[in-house]
């Protein structure tokens, strides 16, 4: 298929971007750079088209050029910084999606595969999390992507916009053939400052909290390989096309990991003591969090092949290791 991959020279949208030419699909990728890389390109065998999706007219140009359908990774996701700058995430992730699917109407893009995240869901009523789950977000990230499905879904009843909106619970690794260089710049993510204090970029992680009703006090996630997260992408935007029908699944690695757990781990990996210190509880953090992802297995014949710890770990470590200097 021919596919426009929107946000595809970020972190995670150059994953998917992987993906979708590792399965002989021609990409198109269209961002506007701000947190995304152009060393994030893959040159030659994908397209760049360098736009804002603010920006109607430029969206829509790129738009024309015959796609079989999109997937649209350009959000900010900083949930803390959504309760300090809401505007700036009404206007990106809300203003901005409403562009995408209004050009996808315009320009006959029948298909688009949303990221969207855990955040929906807010403080955890049981766990795992299925997507039955009550969504009431916590932040104003997280209502941003709940606002942008409830909006798809008018699309689909009154406009035949199919989509898969993609709910990830945290997001982690790399390739593990190491053809994706770009780190996170000034990340806030647990996995990216523990590789920063590994490198000395960082004097130390700050462990925020301990005191939470977890086996070692410190919170839990579900973490998973964006590799993972990218071959869901591929496989939801294969089922929407092929059974013409919308879904919404958990992207997650069902298993959960505590932060010193994971701090302890990349200690091993590193082979570096990483320094870290226990400072206050961090506003929002619930004290665990598990995705369930039965849905996507079943619907999407979906399977976690490298969302175990050690290959997070190992697989972060390697890229650290090699682009210690562009961070
Ligand atoms: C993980 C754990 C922190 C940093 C966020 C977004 C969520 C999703 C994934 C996009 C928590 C602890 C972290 C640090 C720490 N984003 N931590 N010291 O908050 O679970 O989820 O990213 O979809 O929407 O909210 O991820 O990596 O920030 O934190 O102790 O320096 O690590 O308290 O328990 P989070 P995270």
């Amino acid at each position: 298929m021919n596919i426009l991959i929107i946000g595809g020279a970020g972190y995670i949208g150059s994953h998917v971007a992987r993906e979708f030419l590792d399965r002989k699909h021609s990409v198109t990728v269209f961002d506007n750079l701000s947190s995304g890389l152009r060393e994030n390109i893959f040159e030659g065998e994908e397209h760049f088209v360098l736009g804002d999706i603010l920006n109607y007219n430029q969206l829509l140009s790129a738009m024309k050029g015959g796609f079989d359908g999109l997937v649209h990774l350009a959000a900010f996701k900083a949930a803390g910084e959504s309760m300090i700058a809401p505007e700036k995430y009404s206007l990106n992730n809300i203003s901005g999606t409403i562009n995408i699917l209004n050009g996808a109407l315009e320009t006959g893009i029948k298909y688009v595969v949303f990221s969207s995240s855990a955040a929906v869901y807010g403080e955890p009523q049981y766990l795992p999390i299925d997507e039955k789950h009550p969504a009431d977000p916590e932040n104003y990230y997280g209502f941003t992507k709940l606002e942008i499905e409830r909006i798809m879904l008018w699309y689909d009843k009154l406009k035949g916009l199919r989509y898969a909106s993609l709910r990830y619970f945290n997001a982690a690794g790399y390739d593990l053939m190491g053809r994706i260089s770009g780190l996170e710049q000034n990340p806030s993510n647990l996995l990216p400052v523990v590789m920063e204090t590994a490198i000395g970029k960082r004097k130390e992680v700050q462990i925020f909290g301990n005191d939470y009703d977890t086996p070692d006090g410190t919170c839990i996630r579900d973490y998973i390989h964006v590799s993972d997260l990218a071959a869901g992408h591929v496989a939801a935007l294969e089922y929407i096309a092929a059974a013409d029908k919308s879904l919404t699944v958990n992207l997650g690695s069902e298993e959960g990991v505590s932060v010193l757990e994971m701090i302890e781990t990349a200690r091993h990996i590193t082979g570096v003591d990483i320094p870290a210190r226990i400072t206050g509880r961090r506003a929002g953090d619930p004290a665990r969090l598990t995705a369930s992802a039965q849905a996507a297995k079943k619907v999407l014949g979906w399977q976690q092949k490298y969302s175990g710890v050690q290959t997070l770990l190992a697989s972060t470590w390697e890229a650290y290791k090699r682009n210690r200097r562009s961070v």
